[in-house]
């Protein structure tokens, strides 16, 4: 009988009720690099023109998106940083709109011009950009729904 496929050269174990098993072995520690460490969601949201909410797209998002992940790569950050273009994030009138996770910091007002500020300072150095940023008391959706769970910042920070 061969070592089946993954199992270590410890032997088969026999347990009580007669079942051979061959050891697992232990997972491969995870590499914490092979994780991305933030990702930027950029709103690329289109409305029809003429509607009175506009659209971060009207604003440029699509340009924004393209030089940012540009940037990041230009910076070394490929694989480490990701860049998504997302749908709405529902703070349209101060598009264009962008939200860097982990840290939950919100963009609003981005332009191509800002791109090289945002990457240099936020994910190379991690220092927030505060001109630009939308802060928690304007954000929109913030109110939980009537009975509905109160969530907030601390409550999701262990
Ligand atoms: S259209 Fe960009 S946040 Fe709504």
């Amino acid at each position: 009988m061969g070592v089946p496929a993954g199992a270590t050269r410890a032997g088969p174990r026999t347990w009580r009720a007669g079942i051979v098993a061959w050891p697992i072995p232990a997972p491969a520690p995870i590499d914490p690099v092979a994780k991305f460490l933030r990702h930027l969601f950029v709103c690329t949201n289109e409305r029809a023109p003429g509607d009175a909410r506009g659209s971060c797209s009207a604003r440029g998002s699509l340009e924004v998106a393209a030089a940012l992940k540009e940037k990041v790569h230009a910076c070394g950050l490929k694989r480490i940083v990701r860049v998504n273009k997302a749908g709405c994030l529902d703070q349209c009138a101060k598009g264009v709109t962008l939200v860097v996770y982990p840290e939950a910091v919100w963009y609003g007002g981005v332009t191509t011009a800002d791109v090289d500020e945002l990457v240099e300072r936020h994910l190379v150095r991690g220092e927030r950009v505060t001109r630009l940023e939308i802060p928690d008391n304007e954000q929109t959706g913030k109110e939980p729904p009537p009975g509905g769970p109160v969530v907030t910042k601390e409550r999701l920070e262990p």
